[in-house]
């Protein structure tokens, strides 16, 4: 009795209330949450609440994640057989409270958002620069996370001294040295390359762009044979969005796909991109039989770059709908056996490119601007734990 007494006057102090700018909670946070008087413990991220000067009235406390807000979508994934991963940027590194939950066990799977394209990794030719690449491969790496090569032939983003170019050996020329240069460079390291990246027009047939005009439509099959050369085994995707709604764009793909397939082509995965809208979604049942037209032809599918978009600003209802959406994708890659996982184009809002390209537009992701998780974080929780 006379020593519980005395432990009890022992922890008494423990429980001392923190000071401004002290950390009063958190994932994984152990240590006093109680702050001192006319603070507010405030949530900056989910690992990260503060003391702060602030009223009842204005904290963000009643925002903080829940029980269910600090799961790891990449553990209920991975208990599902898929992967959950997210894009980044290497700009967004010095962003310690983002880089903490990017590189945490929340995901599963990275995918350079820039620094393994075309132009940013051979800007002149002959010259290579996988700095920036190397730096988000070796973060994930350290996370034990896996990384998506992204991408090596796509019409945007290209060095000036190949969109200068027509004459069509040329332009195959420096296509095969980039591809072989880089693909030898993460040879073993990536656990897919998305060798062409968007090949086909949204109103059917090919895209018309600089490969397609002077090389012609046997630009793909060069390119992913030359990969191949260079890497015998990592997988090779085809990388494509709007293949959701099974208009006249899928249609071009699902016969392109095929012929490569016929043709001994080696290509291994077809990427949904997932750049949607919210409200418009297409129904589960849509979404499965375009994944399952792919996986009959022998080839892995994927949400490569899902991010579900609306018209801000956001409204409550809005974010509901967003939820149930988040959980449409979520449940139709559940349904697809050959679907290997999901990445989200970013996790945060913060760092979404979707209001610098689509104007009035945006909050297409899990987590807010403040790094907070919001609805369609939990519809994308409820359904990979249904
Ligand atoms: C986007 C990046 O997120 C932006 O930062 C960049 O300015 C343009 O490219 N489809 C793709 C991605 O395959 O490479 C694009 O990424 C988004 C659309």
């Amino acid at each position: 009795m006379r020593s519980l007494v005395a432990l009890g006057l022992f922890v008494a102090p423990v429980f001392a209330v923190v000071g401004e700018w002290g950390q009063c909670g958190g994932i994984n946070y152990t240590g006093d949450t109680v702050c001192d008087t006319g603070l507010v413990c405030t949530v900056l991220n989910p690992y990260y609440y503060q003391c702060l000067k602030g009223t009842a009235t204005t904290t963000t406390t009643t925002t903080a994640p829940t029980t269910t807000a600090t799961a790891s979508l990449q553990a209920l994934a991975k208990a599902k057989g898929k992967h959950f991963g997210s894009a980044t940027d290497n700009p967004e590194f010095t962003d310690t409270p983002y880089t903490s939950l990017l590189f945490s066990s929340m995901f599963g799977a990275i995918t350079p958002g820039n620094s393994m394209k075309w132009g940013p990794t051979n800007p002149s030719n002959g010259t290579y620069t996988y700095t920036n690449g190397d730096d988000v491969l070796n973060r994930a790496v350290a996370a034990g996370q896996i990384v998506r090569g992204h991408n090596l032939v796509w019409y945007n983003q290209l060095p000036s001294y190949v969109s200068a170019l027509t004459d069509n050996a040329t332009l195959q020329a420096v296509m095969t040295a980039h591809i072989t240069n880089e693909v030898t460079h993460y040879k073993g390291k990536l656990y897919a390359w998305d060798v062409v990246n968007e090949p086909f027009s949204d109103s059917g047939g090919m895209r018309s762009w600089l490969y397609q005009t002077y090389v012609g439509t046997g630009y793909i099959a060069a390119a992913f044979k030359a990969a191949r050369a260079a890497d015998a085994t990592t997988p090779l995707w085809l990388n494509e969005y709007n293949l959701e709604y099974a208009g006249s764009k899928y249609t071009t793909a699902l016969s392109t796909v095929t012929d490569l397939v016929n043709q001994g082509v080696p290509i291994n995965g077809v990427g949904f991109q997932g750049h949607l809208i919210v409200g418009s979604v297409p129904s589960q049942a849509t979404i499965v039989g375009a994944l399952n037209a792919f996986t009959a032809l022998g080839l892995d599918v994927a949400f490569t770059e899902l991010d579900i978009r609306m018209t801000l600003p956001a409204t409550a209802a809005l974010l509901a709908q967003q939820k149930a959406d988040y959980k449409t994708i979520v449940n139709a890659c559940l349904a697809v056996t050959r679907c290997l996982g999901i990445t989200v184009w970013d996790y945060t809002d913060k760092y979404s490119w979707i209001p610098g390209v689509f104007s009035g537009q945006g909050a297409a992701l899990p987590w807010d601007e403040n790094l907070l998780p919001k609805p369609a974080y939990d519809g994308i929780v409820e359904a990979l734990k249904a």
